[in-house]
């Protein structure tokens, strides 16, 4: 993926590319933004999805701003295990029920499908996760409906925040 980055970048393109593993800490400076598109649906727990909102939080400067994309956790009507939702062309699934949370599987009906795992933690597991990082304005979203999202625009949320 940072491969295509560096690919996509053009020449003049200041931007530097790292790898690192958000759950665990790290200092990589400080930014206006952060982006994280699909990335605290990694956290497993409660001190993994801390320290993600922590090392966000390090990563702004004062006034910077945060906007996540994850999957909509409000979509879960019922967590037991086995149980499948579908819109547009991706389906949840959820593989069992964890503390404060559900491990799902994920596929996005492309021509080649993808699969993968990840985590819907409870937004109120979110939400005191980003406090105690240092966040005082959580917000969630719905995907803007101009964005032709055609893999189900419910099945997504932006949570924004500002330092
Ligand atoms: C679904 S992809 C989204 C990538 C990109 N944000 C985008 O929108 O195209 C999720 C990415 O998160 C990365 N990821 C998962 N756990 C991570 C962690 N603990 N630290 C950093 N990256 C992680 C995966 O390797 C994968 O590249």
């Amino acid at each position: 993926m940072v491969d295509n980055a560096q690919l996509q970048a053009r020449a003049e393109d200041p931007s530097e590319f790292h790898v690192v593993d958000c759950i665990a800490p790290f200092n990589m400076g400080t930014f206006d933004l952060v982006l994280g598109i699909w990335l605290l649906n990694y956290a497993k727990d409660r001190t993994e999805l801390l320290t993600m909102w922590q090392n966000i939080f390090h990563s702004l400067k004062p006034g910077g701003q945060f906007v996540g994309v994850i999957p909509n956790y409000k979509i879960l009507q019922t967590t037991a295990c086995g149980q499948e939702y579908h819109f547009g062309g991706v389906t949840y699934k959820v593989l069992e029920r964890i503390t404060e949370g559900t491990r799902i599987q994920v596929v996005l009906d492309t021509t080649d499908p993808i699969a993968f795992f990840c985590y819907m933690l409870e937004p109120g597991l979110h939400e005191e996760c980003a406090a105690q990082a240092g966040f005082s304005h959580l917000r969630w979203e719905p995907l803007p409906s101009e964005l032709d999202v055609d893999l189900g625009p419910l099945f997504f949320q932006i949570v924004t925040a500002a330092c």
